[in-house]
């Protein structure tokens, strides 16, 4: 009796040491900024998945605030958990979230949105796992132009819409790479207008920015359209059929597939073209299980791991989530 409790309080040490703890103990929290948002759905739905195959308990807490950010790290804490995946509210709050994730022991792995220290520059000591983002940006670009030429507008008589959302960096570059791209295609830069979204990505603010926009040029006859994400393009699209302009005239191309499914399946197409399909499966399933094995084995995940990107259109979609394992 005697030896089997100082074996045990010697296993227990060794734990404490190395930090490991057996599968059916880890418990990881999921935290997104939108979760009404497709994207951070199949993020969830995957995360779920990872916990399955690897046998740890997800904990999912939907966080549009700092202050639910911060609710829930104590809650999930008081649960047991040891860490947490989060795609933050606002970038912003990195180092206050890293303060009381350390204050709770709480080892933590960012998806999409990367945490900004207080000088501003991205936070690369924490673990990052997200988008190229200016290769999505590039790929959008691409489909724009080319699907331009494939109709055969004449440029002098095409706007090129581009809303953007400059305060986080990843839909920043994924705008900017759109941009550079099309300028290497030979598209004016002249005829490239922004169209800043306030606030969050969502159709209703996109539909502001795009509407103040098409104000200011409502000469122009054919619109190429792109944007940070599907909703921030969506609302474009929204906004040009408030305009009246037909369907046909417009060639609008989004990010992420997640959150345009609908739009491609609907009978009567629109001018929303297509989008640059994201991981956001791969990006949910790792993300939780680099958490779990740096829990479990004291393995410390890559600091920054980039996912790409697939063009789907009303064409292809279906064929290509299945490919994905996304259907
Ligand atoms: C940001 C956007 C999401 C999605 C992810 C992908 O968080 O808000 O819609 O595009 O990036 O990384």
């Amino acid at each position: 009796m005697k030896i089997s409790k100082s074996v045990l309080a010697l296993f227990m040490a060794a734990l404490l040491v190395t930090g490991m703890v057996s599968a059916a103990d880890v418990k990881i929290g999921f935290l997104v900024k939108q979760p009404e948002e497709p994207w951070f759905q199949v993020e969830w739905k995957f995360g779920e998945k990872a916990s399955q195959d690897l046998g740890f308990e997800l904990i999912q807490i939907g966080t549009p605030d700092g202050e639910k950010v911060l609710n829930a790290i104590d809650n999930i804490t008081a649960a047991g958990a040891q860490g947490f995946v989060i795609c933050t509210p606002d970038v912003r709050l990195g180092p206050g979230i890293m303060a009381k994730a350390r204050a709770n022991g709480l080892k933590v792995v960012t998806v999409d949105d990367r945490f900004l220290g207080g000088d501003g520059r991205e936070m690369e000591e924490v673990p990052y796992i997200g988008m190229s983002a200016e290769k999505f940006g590039r790929q959008l670009g691409e489909a724009l132009f080319t699907e331009m030429k494939n109709r055969g507008w004449n440029m002098a008589e095409v706007g090129c819409m581009m809303t953007t959302f400059d305060e986080l960096d990843t839909t920043r570059e994924r705008t900017e790479g759109a941009i550079a791209q099309l300028k290497e295609m030979g598209f004016p830069e002249a005829q490239i207008y922004k169209a800043p979204i306030q606030q969050r990505m969502e159709i209703p603010t996109a539909l502001d920015a795009a509407n103040t926009l098409l104000t200011r040029y409502p000469n122009v006859k054919y619109w190429i359209v792109g944007g940070p994400n599907d909703n921030s393009v969506l609302g474009a699209v929204r906004a040009l059929e408030g305009r009246g302009i037909p369907a046909e005239n417009g060639i609008a191309v989004g990010i992420n597939g997640t959150d345009c499914i609908g739009e491609l399946e609907k009978a009567t197409p629109t001018s929303f073209y297509g989008s640059i399909l994201g991981l956001a499966g791969v990006e949910g399933y790792e993300a939780c299980k680099m958490l779990y094995y740096w829990i479990k084995d004291g393995k410390e995940p890559p600091l920054d791991t980039r996912t790409t990107g697939r063009l789907i259109t009303r064409a292809n979609f279906r064929q290509v989530l299945k490919e994905e394992g996304m259907d």
